[in-house]
């Protein structure tokens, strides 16, 4: 039997095109302000913030709506310690012997190095997970599609929300992150994708002079 269903999409209205170009103008100045902040105030955040950005970022597009993502949210201190703990072992190695020159290179105009102080101030870690398939209450499994695109996507609107909110955020990679699933206890279907560290900056935070590609570098219209 068919389970396919339709139902009335429902909010969609058409607006004018001038108010379309408005909306897409202002959401451009919006997002051309949001910046990777490495230095955060340790000010305490309402939670709701956060669940209502994990809300967001599981509206995204994704493979035959498996919904492949899972966010651990950590604020304990003593677990942020732990992150920050193995996350430089691995970036101490990254940097002293694993990372090759070009990319050593391309590091060097944000000036990041092994040194992760910001896991333990960030009030939120949003531990970011893929999902391999879901296990159902019968313990069948049904297995996930396009897992890495669809996850990066919700990934993207959370970091999206975070920054309308009026939060800034830190994408943090450390390699390899393995480790995170068993600080944090998540199943072997489970993979560690990225942390998120999320906060307010510190006061007169800096961030590095960095540039943006110009439209012409990005998009060709044919
Ligand atoms: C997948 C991904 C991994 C990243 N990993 C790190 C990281 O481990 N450490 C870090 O300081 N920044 C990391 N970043 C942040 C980038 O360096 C930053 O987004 C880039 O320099 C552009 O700067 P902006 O976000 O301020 O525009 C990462 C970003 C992405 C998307």
């Amino acid at each position: 039997m068919s389970k396919y269903e339709l139902i009335p999409h429902p909010t969609y209205s058409r607006i004018s095109e001038q108010e379309m170009i408005n909306n897409a103008k202002s959401f451009y100045k919006l997002m051309k302000n949001r910046r990777t902040v490495r230095d955060f105030s340790p000010d305490p955040v309402p939670q709701e913030i956060i669940e209502n950005a994990i809300l967001t970022a599981g509206t995204a597009p994704n493979g035959a709506n498996m919904q492949p993502w899972y966010f651990t949210v950590v604020k304990s201190a003593d677990l942020k310690k732990q992150i920050r703990t193995e996350a430089e072992k691995v970036e101490k190695e990254f940097y002293d012997t694993k990372a090759p020159d070009y990319w050593l290179d391309a590091l060097a105009p944000l000036g990041t190095d092994e040194n992760k102080e910001y896991l333990e101030i960030a009030p939120y870690l949003i531990v970011i997970f893929t999902r391999k398939h879901t296990v159902l209450s019968d313990d069948t499994i049904k297995q996930h599609y396009y897992i890495h695109e669809s996850v990066g996507i919700a990934t993207g609107m959370l970091i999206t929300a975070i920054h309308n909110a009026g939060l800034v955020s830190l994408t943090h990679t450390p390699k390899p992150m393995l480790f995170l699933r068993d600080l944090l206890q998540r199943p072997k279907y489970e993979t560690p994708f990225l942390i998120l560290a999320v906060g307010y900056p510190k006061e007169n935070v800096q961030v590095p002079k960095i540039d943006k590609k110009s439209l012409d570098e990005i998009a060709t219209f044919l």
